[in-house]
Order: structure tokens, then sequence, then C-alpha cells
């Protein structure tokens, strides 16, 4: 049946793969300030578009009524940036989640989907992290995260507005900007090598990161929309890879051998992250792709963006 759904955040890299994903059988409404995502990831997309923040309290009620679910993924989405500006971060991801909840049950929505991260997990030596673990942020980012975690079950008890948290571990894939310092991992490295240059790498490379391509994020998210509680689960594909391992399968792919250039570790680093995704399986979600194909399919879209953009 189809459904009225809101995207914060829609134009950004995983916004935008689910965007497309929904628009297929939804009506989809999406808004974005534009501040990191991009018209170009919409393209072909039918969906409408509001550009607009969502500091905008007034903005977000109107667009919310009638709407059946909303999947909030507006964010500063980078550990690095919130520690270089925390104040700033702070009144995008947590006064905007907090908008964003306002809204919702103003507008009398009963359903939201909330983009959380495998940050709030921090350091702690236990692997790997379950759902139930108490949370040890390392980064202003992770704080938003956790706070923003739990204004939504505050919301589900007291308004009775139904909030599914998805703590996103290390997402990948096409549509994902290589053109920041503060972009992901995958993204840099692939686009790096793509462009003769040598991948940077912030440490040993022996930090451990659990990958996940983006279409099983896609999957996970509108899982959660059809689920009835509200609860938390992480969402990963349940493996690690390390950094140096990921340099030798791209280089495996693109079929040359590549010299990373190693610098310092990042303060707020996180050493090693791995999900238990036994809890998100009760949703009926389990990772379809393996690590190597995922990164062939964000290798093949990269090629095809420097190309476009060269
Ligand atoms: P992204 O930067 O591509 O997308 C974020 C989107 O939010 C962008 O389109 C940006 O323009 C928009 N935005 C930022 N501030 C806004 C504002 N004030 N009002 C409206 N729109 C605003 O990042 P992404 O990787 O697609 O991340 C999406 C969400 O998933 C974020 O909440 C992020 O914290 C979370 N997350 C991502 C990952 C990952 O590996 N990519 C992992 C864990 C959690
Ligand atoms: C990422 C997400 C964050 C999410 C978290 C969940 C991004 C930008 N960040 O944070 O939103 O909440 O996963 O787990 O998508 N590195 C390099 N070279 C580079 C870039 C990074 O060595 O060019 C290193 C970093 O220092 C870090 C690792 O790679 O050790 C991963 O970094 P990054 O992709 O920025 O992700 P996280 O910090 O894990």
């Amino acid at each position: 049946m189809s459904q009225k759904m809101a995207i914060t955040g829609g134009a950004g890299f995983i916004g935008s793969n689910l965007a497309e994903a929904l628009a297929k059988e939804n009506e989809v409404i999406i808004i974005d300030d534009l501040s990191s995502g991009k018209l170009e990831n919409l393209a072909g997309i039918e969906a409408k578009f509001v550009r607009g923040s969502i500091t905008d309290k007034e903005l977000l009620r109107n667009e919310f009524l009638d709407v059946d679910c909303i999947f909030h993924l507006a964010a500063v989405p980078s550990v690095q940036k919130s520690i270089e500006d925390p104040i700033r971060i702070n009144q995008i991801n947590l006064d905007g989640t907090l908008n964003v909840l306002i809204a919702a049950r103003d507008a009398e929505v009963k359903h939201m989907v909330f983009a959380s991260s495998a940050a709030v997990y921090g350091d702690s030596s236990e692997v790997p992290k379950k759902e139930y673990m108490v949370p040890q942020p390392k980064s202003p980012y992770a704080v938003t995260k956790v706070a923003g975690e739990h204004y939504c079950k505050v919301f589900s008890e007291i308004y009775g507005l139904q909030t599914v948290v998805l703590r996103l571990f290390n997402v990948f894939g096409p549509k994902q900007d290589p053109n920041s310092e503060y972009s992901g991992v995958i993204s840099r490295f692939i686009s790096s090598i793509l462009t003769s240059l040598d991948p940077v790498v912030f440490g040993d490379g022996e930090q451990t990161r659990d990958f996940v391509f983006v279409n099983d994020a896609v999957r996970a998210f509108i899982l959660a929309s059809r689920s009835k509680s509200s609860k938390t689960y992480n969402v990963a594909r349940g493996q690690g890879a390390s950094l140096n391992q990921l340099i030798q399968i791209i280089g495996k792919i693109v079929g040359s051998e590549i010299r990373p250039r190693f610098l310092d570790a990042r303060s707020g680093d996180i050493k090693h992250s791995l999900a238990d995704i036994s809890e998100a399986e009760s949703i009926g979600y389990y990772p379809r792709f393996p690590l190597e194909e995922g990164l062939k399919r964000t290798v093949d879209w990269m090629s095809k963006y420097i190309l476009l953009n060269k």
C-alpha cells in the first residue's frame, strides 16, 4: 500500500539511496538544506524536494502533515567536524533532532526511524557491540547521537510517537561524496586510487570497521518503518575489516598495487568497531552484499562519477 514518507537529509548519501527505493511505491518528501547533500543525487527520483533546515520547526510541522513515517537522517555526520565545532554540530544533530520529534508529534505522525550511529559505543574493549551495552561516546558527534536516541525513547513513551533507532555502522556505496577531507574512508580511498593519488591512512591502518553496503542499510530503514515496536538495532555486516585490508581488496579490483601514505591517527578515532546483528534479524534484516561485491559496485560508480566531474 502506498504511503506518504518524509526523509530529512534525503539529498545526502544514504538518504538519496533510501529515497530512490521508497519512491518506487510511495509518495516521498525530502527535506534537506543541501549543506552536504546534492540535488544531482536525486536525479530521476520522483519525490517532492523542499530546501530547508531541520532547525526550522514551522517548516517541518507543515511538511509532516499527513505523513505516515519520517526517516530522520539529516545531520552533520563527521566525527572530525564535531571535534572542531561542537556547538554547531550540537545545534544541527541534537537540537535538530528535537525539532523533528516535536514537529512529528504536533503533526500527529505515528512512526519515525532515526539514523543513529555505531559511534555511540565508543572504544569499549568488548566486541561485538550489542544494543544493550552502555554507550561510551568518544566525540561530540557520538554524544549528539546518544542524546538523540534518548529523545526518541522519551517521545515514544510520553507522546506515543513510535520511534525505531538504527545504529548504522560504516555505510559505503554509490553517491557517497569523496570530495571532502571529512568524507567516509572508502569513498576517499577509491577516489584517490582512481585519480592516481596515494590514499592517506590516519594511524597504522590496523583499525577496523564493520563496513556495510548502502543497499543493505536502505533495506534496514524500510524494515524498521514496518516494525511495530520502538527498539534499537545495529545495522552492519557483522564482520570487521581493517583499512589495510580494504586497500588490498580495492587494489585487486582496480588491478594495481597501492602504496598508502601513513599520517598520525586522528583524535576521537575509535580503534575497533564490530557489530552483533542478531537483534536486527528479528525485523528481517540480514546483509546481502559481501564487502568485495559492495566495493566493486562502488568502484564502478566512482569511475563514472570522476569521468562526469572532470
Ligand atoms: P550525508 O552528509 O551524505 O547526508 C546528510 C544529509 O543531511 C545531507 O544531505 C545534508 O545536506 C543534510 N543536512 C545537514 N544538515 C541539515 C539541516 N540542518 N537541515 C536539513 N538537512 C541537513 O551523510 P550520510 O552518510 O548519508 O549520513 C546520513 C545519516 O546517517 C546521518 O544522520 C549520519 O549521522 C548517519 N550515519 C551515517 C553513517 C555512514 O557511515 N555514512 C554511519 C552512521 C550513521
Ligand atoms: C563513520 C561515519 C559516521 C558514522 C560512523 C559509524 C562518515 C564520514 N563518518 O565514522 O557518520 O556515525 O562511521 O561507525 O561517514 N580514515 C583514513 N583516511 C581517510 C579517511 C578516514 O585513514 O582518508 C580513517 C579514520 O581516521 C578512521 C577510519 O578511517 O580511523 C574511518 O573513518 P571514517 O570513514 O571517517 O568513519 P568513522 O569515523 O568510523
